[in-house]
């Protein structure tokens, strides 16, 4: 596994207006959809290309475009859909699925809930988007899951993870080098509830309000 931490002063900036505990909902998805484009630029540098000829206006000429098939990019219910739009806005080719994980408040262990994705992923690229890396096992599910379907890579998109989640992940993945891991910032620890400290809170609660 390789794990990216983007240092830079935007992705800084916005971060710590999205902590802040004063930010309202309306600005938190806006920075949400501004960060992941940032994040989303370096993501996507492995995204595989096949030559495309094309004639400009002076001359023909051979270009890449995305291959077929399509990335798919895999936004995790509820906060994730929070990442969807910034991240389709800079590729907007790519096919879209849904996977539902909640956490078992107690055990903190991942349940799936819902799932809209294609049964064969045989070679494709999946992006699965999911603000907060926490304990780790969210993504691991949903990244045993895209590989059991045949995906030929996966890159996570996080906005923040905490070492304990990181090093599950880890321990999971193992040396793997088709799995990549890009976060906006390495937090100091997960508190006695599963939250990120300091973090910025219940992603899914500051995107869309409480749901009980
Ligand atoms: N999920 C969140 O929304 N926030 C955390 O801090 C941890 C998990």
């Amino acid at each position: 596994m390789r794990l990216t931490v983007i240092d830079h002063p935007l992705v800084t900036h916005k971060l710590t207006v999205l902590r802040d505990e004063n930010t309202p909902s309306p600005v938190f998805r806006q920075l949400v959809e501004e960060l992941i484009m940032l994040l989303a630029y370096e993501s996507t540098r492995g995204i595989a290309l096949k030559p495309h000829a094309i004639n400009t206006p002076v001359c023909p000429t051979t270009g890449a475009k995305i291959a077929s098939p399509r990335p798919i990019v895999v936004p995790i219910l509820r906060a994730g859909l929070g990442m969807l739009e910034g991240m389709t806005r800079l590729m907007p080719t790519a096919e879209v699925g849904f996977l539902g994980l909640k956490r078992n408040e107690e055990t903190l262990e991942a349940v799936t809930y819902a799932n809209r994705l294609p049964d064969d992923l045989t070679d494709r690229q999946c992006f699965v988007l999911d603000p907060m890396l926490a304990t780790g096992h969210t993504l691991i599910s949903s990244i045993d899951y895209l590989f059991e379907r045949g995906a030929k890579d996966v890159t996570a998109i996080c906005i923040l993870a905490a070492p304990e989640g990181l090093k599950t992940l880890e321990e999971h993945i193992g040396t793997r080098g088709d799995v990549k891991i890009i976060v906006a910032a390495v937090d100091e620890k997960l508190n006695d509830k599963g939250y990120i400290v300091p973090g910025l809170g219940d992603a899914g609660d500051r995107l869309y309000g409480v749901v009980d």
